[in-house]
Formats: C-alpha cells, sequence, structure tokens
C-alpha cells in the first residue's frame, strides 16, 4: 500500500502528548508503505484567513507565508492527520489558523478534499470527552469532513496532561499506531 499522509501538529509543545501521538501515528503509515510529511504548525509563519475573499477569483489564497508549502503537499495527499491538544474546550489557536486557511482550497476547488481520509488526534487534562470539552472539536471535526466530502477512518483521543504521559500509556499508543495504518487504506 502507498500513499501521502500529511500530519499537522497543532500543540506547541514538540514533545507534547498529541505530537507524540502524532509520530506514532506517522510510524504507523510508514510502516504500511506511505509517505508522511509533517507539519510543527506553531513553528511555522502563518497568518490568519483575512476574509478577503480574492481566493474565490485568484485560485488559490493570495497570503504570502508558510501555508504556501501546506497547501502543495495538501493537494498531493490521501489522507490528512489532525493532532492537537484541547485548549479552551476545542482544538488549539495554531490548528484553528492553519484550518481557516483551507477555505481558499475550498473555494478554488469544491472537490478538493472530496475523498481525502483524516485522522484526528486530540489530548487534554480532564477526565473524558465532554468535561475536556474534546467532544466540541469532534463535532466540528465531523461536520468539516461531512462540508469537504471527506472520510474519517480514525479517532485517537485520551486525558494525559503532562509530557510523556502519552508514552506512558501503551494502549494509547497502539491506538494511534493503528490510526497511521488505517488511514493508509483506501475506503470502500
Ligand atoms: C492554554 C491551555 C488550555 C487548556 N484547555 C484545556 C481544556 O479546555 N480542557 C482540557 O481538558 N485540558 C485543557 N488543557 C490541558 C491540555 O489539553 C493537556 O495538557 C494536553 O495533554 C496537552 O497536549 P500537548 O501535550 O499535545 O500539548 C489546556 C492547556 C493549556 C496550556
Amino acid at each position: 500500500m502507498s500513499g501521502n499522509i500529511v500530519i499537522l501538529k497543532g500543540s506547541p509543545r514538540k514533545k507534547g502528548n498529541s505530537s507524540v501521538l502524532a509520530d506514532r501515528a506517522a510510524q504507523g503509515a510508514r510502516d504500511a508503505g506511505a509517505s508522511v510529511k509533517c507539519f510543527e504548525l506553531h513553528e511555522l509563519q502563518l497568518h490568519p484567513c483575512d476574509g478577503c475573499d480574492a481566493c474565490r477569483s485568484a485560485g488559490g489564497c493570495v497570503i504570502s507565508d508558510d501555508m504556501e508549502i501546506i497547501y502543495g503537499e495538501l493537494a498531493k495527499a490521501d489522507g490528512v492527520i489532525f493532532a492537537s491538544p484541547i485548549y479552551w474546550f476545542t482544538y488549539s489557536a495554531q490548528l484553528k489558523v492553519c484550518i481557516d486557511r483551507l477555505y481558499a482550497l475550498w473555494n478554488s476547488d469544491h472537490d478538493s478534499f472530496k475523498g481525502k481520509r483524516f485522522g484526528i488526534i486530540l489530548t487534554y487534562g480532564d477526565e473524558d470527552l465532554y468535561t475536556s470539552g474534546a467532544i466540541n472539536a469532534m463535532h466540528t471535526f465531523e461536520s468539516m469532513s461531512r462540508f469537504l466530502g471527506s472520510k474519517i477512518t480514525g479517532w485517537v483521543h485520551g486525558s494525559v496532561g503532562d509530557i510523556g504521559d502519552a508514552l506512558k500509556d501503551p494502549g494509547l499508543m497502539g491506538k494511534a499506531y493503528q490510526l497511521g495504518k488505517t488511514i493508509v487504506q483506501p475506503v470502500a
């Protein structure tokens, strides 16, 4: 099996829990024969969408920043893994800025994400999906994939607070590896 997988990491902590789980998913995808490109969004220059709507006529976003690299990789991707901590009951601002900018891809080609597979990794400090607010992020990803015509092929979420906690949870690490393997497989 081969394929191109893009990973968008939304945590500012390079060795944080969502990042470690995303790396495990990357390993699963590579072991299944995929090529993986990973982006640490916190380290990139990403301007928020300014809502100018120039992408409707320009054929793409007119803002010149690191999003240009991500757009190029997303165009080739068969699957996208979104990995983020829960910040204030949803995914992080770093990931939100990047997702807002996907508007330009959709505006230039409404089918730009059709058939692409999505994998979602969420980590949080509170007890469960509801008290943490992870459920809000999940609902957003479900709405997003329904709108774009993409397919969510795997979820990994867990309560892990401090750096290193995810590494101590073999069950969670195993689920992340499996998410990586699954996203490489075409959806029937
Ligand atoms: C700014 C900020 C906001 C947070 N908000 C929440 C929250 O709303 N719900 C929650 O359960 N945990 C919250 N947390 C805890 C993180 O989600 C948790 O530590 C997570 O494992 C961090 O993931 P990371 O290691 O990938 O950065 C917050 C942490 C920070 C720094």
